[in-house]
């Protein structure tokens, strides 16, 4: 971690955290700068072109064309299309009561869809049928662009799988550009963890284990079940959303590649993500591998067990990256206590504790070979999170953790 730059990553100051360079697709070997060249930059390339069009050129360029088995069919894009109009009117006009975060892309607005195909449990007192839903409004002056917009379409557009946030449709109205997905109750795994939800419980260790197993599902479905296979290049909490009972769904694919075919090991482009999550070989190569989505796995894994932000500028300067932090104290197991959350306050199992940061410690190699597939790290975290802790049932150790008293999966 040592070349990696330690700035932003403050949630308060969200957009400069984001991180990108110049596209040098174009010249593999010129792409060893150091990572402090990287900057922030508004990525608007193709804001002029017609959204529907790109959409359209897209999904036959990249996605039809690379499905080589015709068989199976060519992937249908679900989603639907909204008029602004519609969406203004299941905003409240984009009222500040309906306002739920603001991203790299723009504002965060709860919302309700009426006379939607979809059924739901929410019946207005008109008796109309609504739909909740989340809708995300492009910023013009932002740090993400149509690019974005675009790939979010075609990549959650094609994609269908439990652990993956919905996209219900988009709006691409004259200068208007939203997304709209399934709401989800409980907010991002930032929120929880990092305290921006108020009355949100403690996350337990049974939840932390059931969130990481969920997203590394997620992950999975992009790596080893999309065809093509797309890497996500945004994992972080703040991209985690959470439904009923803590069920994880990835979020944002904004930034989603494809990945490398054929007998190449990567893709070559311009460097994006978000600072203390974003693969050191990447940030200093440009080189884009399915393991860059594994070593920012590994940190939100490390952030929920330690419960501590993957880069803390209010922290003492050698614990500010999480990773730099950890490292060495991954070396001795007589300090992994030292790493759990305190707010957990012991009530984690001590052999649990020991195999996620064994997780956590292979994800975050520096060396992208070294790291797990992420259908080892499915079957790791499956097991880890069906071994449930139960607090009731085990006893306070001497560094007030309690001895490893586990029920049986409920399975
Ligand atoms: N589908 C959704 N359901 C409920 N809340 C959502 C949904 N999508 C986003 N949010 C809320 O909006 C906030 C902002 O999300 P957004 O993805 O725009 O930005 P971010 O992930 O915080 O930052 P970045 O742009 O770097 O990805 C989230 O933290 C979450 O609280
Ligand atoms: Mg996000």
């Amino acid at each position: 971690m040592s070349c990696f730059p330690c700035a932003g990553g403050d949630a308060s100051a969200k957009k400069s955290s984001k991180i990108k360079r110049n596209d040098n697709s174009h010249n593999d070997q010129s792409n060893t700068k150091a990572a402090d060249t990287i900057k922030v930059e508004r990525c608007n390339e193709v804001k002029k072109e017609n959204a529907q069009n790109v959409i359209q050129t897209s999904v036959s360029g990249e996605f039809v064309e690379k499905n080589n088995s015709p068989e199976e069919g060519i992937p249908m894009n679900k989603a639907r299309t909204f008029t602004y109009a519609q969406l203004v009117s299941a905003t409240g006009n984009f009222k500040g009561a309906y306002f739920l975060g603001e991203g790299g892309f723009g504002k965060v607005y709860k919302g309700k869809l009426e006379d939607s195909d979809q059924v739901s449990e929410n019946q207005s007192l008109c008796g109309c049928i609504l739909e909740i839903v989340a809708i995300k409004q492009l910023d013009p002056d932002g740090l993400q662009g149509i690019r974005e917009f675009v790939v979010e379409v075609l990549t959650l557009g094609m994609a269908n799988h439990p652990n993956l946030v919905k996209l219900i449709g988009y709006c691409a109205e004259g200068e208007q550009r939203l997304l709209v997905y399934e709401y989800m109750p409980l907010g991002s795994l930032e929120d929880h963890l990092h305290g921006f939800r108020i009355n949100s419980k403690r996350l337990d260790w049974n939840t932390r284990m059931k969130i990481a197993a969920g997203a590394a599902r997620g992950l999975e479905y992009l790596h080893d079940k999309m065809n093509p296979p797309v890497i996500y290049r945004d994992l972080k909490g703040s991209n985690i959303l959470l439904g009923e009972d803590y069920h994880a769904k990835l979020s944002d694919f904004g930034l989603a590649k494809v990945g490398p075919l054929g007998d190449n090991t990567h893709v070559s482009t311009r460097v994006m993500g978000t600072y203390g999550y974003c693969a050191p070989d990447y940030a200093m190569t440009g080189q884009l591998t399915f393991k860059s989505d594994i070593y920012s796995f590994g940190v939100v894994l490390l952030e929920l067990i330690t419960g501590r932000k993957a880069i803390d500028n209010t922290r003492p300067a050698a614990e500010q990256n999480l990773v730099a932090w950890a490292r060495p104290l991954f070396k001795d197991r007589r300090k992994f206590w030292q790493m759990a959350d305190p707010v957990l306050e012991g009530e984690y199992p001590v052999r649990g504790l020991y195999q996620a940061l064994a997780i956590s410690a292979m994800c975050v190699q520096e060396q992208p070979n070294m790291r797990p597939l992420i259908g080892d790290v499915v079957t790791a975290l499956n097991y880890l999170a069906s071994q449930k802790f139960d607090p009731l049932t085990s006893k306070r150790s001497s560094r007030g953790q309690r001895s490893i008293h586990e029920k049986k999966p409920d399975m």
